[in-house]
Formats: structure tokens, sequence, C-alpha cells
């Protein structure tokens, strides 16, 4: 996608070869800031400390991380050390031990000497083959965004978001704003309902300053006022992305999707999830059983934001004292979705459903 007219993906190989480059998405939307990552232990970093995010962007970067340290050290210790070292940025998205065991395998099996190169080829393969998974999800994505329209004509397409499964939280297009980015390239009328995403707010900083980049109509709600649009008919459908599917349909996400799927539920507004294959887990038969990320209590006791003479600025919004939880993502039940969208085209959100477009994985157990 295109910031100010020049194309970015969120992760690149430097033009020089030395390191890699990262959009800093920390600094977003108040500044455009890219770092370069040259070490296995800056991509560790990046992940940890959320300069990149977003499931399959945490594969691709950690993919990225094992050129950085065959760079380093190519013997099979430096392999594993890598592999230990990146595997504990963050728990819930499964991408990151899918892009790990991948890289893992493909390089543990050819000589030392030759794994620099091999890394970096394996690496560029997982961002291109990310960015072609996503633009495929676009493509079933839309074909549901079309029957929505078509029973509208003339009226904007009211699509509800949570948090940032963007294109800066893939390599391109994101998966639940794919459909949303080719409906509005190919003309139809859309408009998104962007929740802020507390505590760190990736759908006010990151989803609006995206959507706002590509030109498309979105108002920004806070989180707790989803459930009223839907009641009120303001919600034609809700796409989400996910962190991990497991093999019975069940999606960890973003931290207040689940109750999003809720009231979509209560009102009879179709919930989709969006996601690449590397995102479903064939180990878990339920989703309860994902790890939640606990984040820092400073993410919602603090609030980030530039203040009106432009400096960015954090505020501490909470009592001295008053102690605050963090859980960064929650378990929406497959009952609640209505269908999963991914590159192999739309499922229900089921073991029959996931097995239909993916015969080749058996669930856990089977
Ligand atoms: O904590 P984050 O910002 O990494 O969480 C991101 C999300 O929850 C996304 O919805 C998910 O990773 C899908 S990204 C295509």
């Amino acid at each position: 996608m295109k910031v100010n007219g020049t194309p970015y993906r969120p992760i690149w190989q430097a033009a020089d070869g030395e390191a890699v480059e990262i959009i800093d998405q920390t600094r977003l939307p108040h500044a455009f800031v890219t770092e370069r990552l040259s070490t296995a232990a800056d991509a560790a970093h990046a992940i940890k400390a959320m300069l990149v995010r977003g499931a399959p962007l945490i594969g691709a970067t950690a993919a990225w991380g094992l050129w950085l340290a065959m760079r380093e050290d190519s013997s099979d210790t430096g392999l594993v050390r890598a592999y230990d070292s990146l595997i504990v940025t963050r728990p819930t998205a499964v991408n990151l031990r899918w892009a790990l065991d991948a890289g893992r395998a493909k390089l543990s099996a050819i000589a030392p000497a030759d794994r620099v190169d091999a890394a970096a080829a394996f690496a560029r393969h997982v961002c291109d083959e990310d960015a072609d998974l996503n633009h495929a999800i676009g493509r079933h994505g839309l074909e549901i965004i079309k029957d929505i329209a078509a029973k509208k004509p003339g009226e904007p397409v009211n699509v509800l978001t949570h948090c940032n499964a963007g294109w800066l939280a893939t390599v391109d297009w994101g998966t639940a704003t794919s459909p949303i980015y080719q409906a509005h390239d190919s003309g139809i009328p859309i408009h998104v309902w962007v929740d802020e995403t507390r505590p760190r707010n990736q759908g006010a900083f990151l989803t609006a300053w995206e959507l706002q980049n590509h030109g498309v109509p979105h108002t920004v709600i806070v989180d707790n006022a989803g459930g009223h649009m839907m009641q009120r008919g303001l919600v034609d459908l809700c796409i989400t992305g996910t962190d991990r599917v497991s093999a019975n349909g069940d999606i960890a996400n973003k931290i207040g999707t689940y109750l999003k799927a809720l009231a979509a539920h209560d009102n009879g507004v179709p919930f989709y999830v969006a996601l690449p294959s590397p995102t479903i887990d064939w180990t878990l038969d339920d989703g309860m059983d994902i790890e939640i990320e606990e984040r820092s209590a400073s993410e919602v006791t603090r609030i980030p934001g530039r203040l009106d003479d432009g400096s960015i600025a954090a505020v501490t919004i909470t009592p001295d004292g008053s102690p605050a939880a963090n859980p960064a993502f929650d378990v929406t039940p497959a009952r609640l979705v209505t269908g999963l969208i991914t590159e192999r085209g739309v499922c229900a959100a089921s073991p029959d459903g996931l097995r239909s477009l993916f015969p080749e994985h058996r669930a856990a157990g089977e």
C-alpha cells in the first residue's frame, strides 16, 4: 500500500543488504519513522516492544530475525539460540511459531555455510506469500461485501472492525482490511467503523491512519459504541482479524473482539474473521487453550497522544495506586462467528468447515 504516494510494506530488506527495515508502529499516526534492525536481538525487541505487530507481520519479522541471526552465527548452536530468543517474544500469534518452525526446519537441513542466503530467501518467501494470501482473502471477502451492497444500492456498506488487521499488521493488504480495500478500489461505496481498541489504540492510531491514507471513508468510535451502532442498524457486517484459530474454529483476537461478536450475534449482524492459513493452529482443538498474552498495567493506566503544541506525551489516567490488569487478547467461540475468510475461500468456523478448505490437515487427535 502507499504512504504519501510511495509504495511501502511494513518490513523489507535494506537496500544495502545489511539489515532489515521496518515502519515503527509505535510512532504512528503522528510520525512516520522507519527503523533499521541489524541483529537478531533488534528483531526480537521490535516484536516484543510492538514496533511491529499483528500476527502475520510478527511471523515475517521472526523470519527476517533468523536471517539476521545466521549472519551473526550460522552454526547449529546459533540456530537454536535464534529460535529460542524469538519464540518467546509474544505468545498468542501462532504465526510466530509457524515461521520459526518452518525456518528452523529449512536451515537445519543444510550446511551452516549456506544458511545466510537460505534464511534470506526464506524470509522473502514468507513475506511475498503473505501478501499473496491476503490479496486472495480480499477477493473472497469482496464477494460478501458485494452481496450486501446489492441489497442497498447507492448506500455505503458499513463495516465494523476491531484493532488493526490492516496492511500494517501483515506484509500487504491486511486480512480484515483486504476485502475493504478491494471493495473501495472497485467502486463499491464503503464506510468503516473503526474501534479505537484500548488500551493500545491500534484502531484509532493505525487502522484510521491506513484508511485515511487510502481514502477509505471511516469513523473512529470508542470500543463501547459498537453494540449501540449495531442496535441502530448502522453496521452491515463486522470483519476482524485473528492471532490464532483453533482447529474447532474458535478465534483469538485483540481484547474486546468477543464483546463485538456477542453484540453482533444479538443483533443479527454477520461477524466474519479474516485469516491466512498460517494463523490456524491445527494442534489445538479448543480456543480456550490458546495462551493469552498479559501485558504491562502501564498500557492501561497511561495513554499517549499529541499535545496541541505538536509534541508527543503520555499522561496517567487512573488514580495513583489503582491496580490495572491487561489481558491483550480474548477468545471468540466458533458459534459466534458467521464465517472464516481464508485465502482458499469462506468456510464455517467449525472442524468440518476448516477441513473442507484444508483437507491436507487433520485436527488434533484424529
Ligand atoms: O497486539 P497486536 O496489535 O499485535 O494485535 C493484533 C491483532 O489482534 C490483529 O487483529 C491480529 O493480529 C490479526 S492481524 C492481520
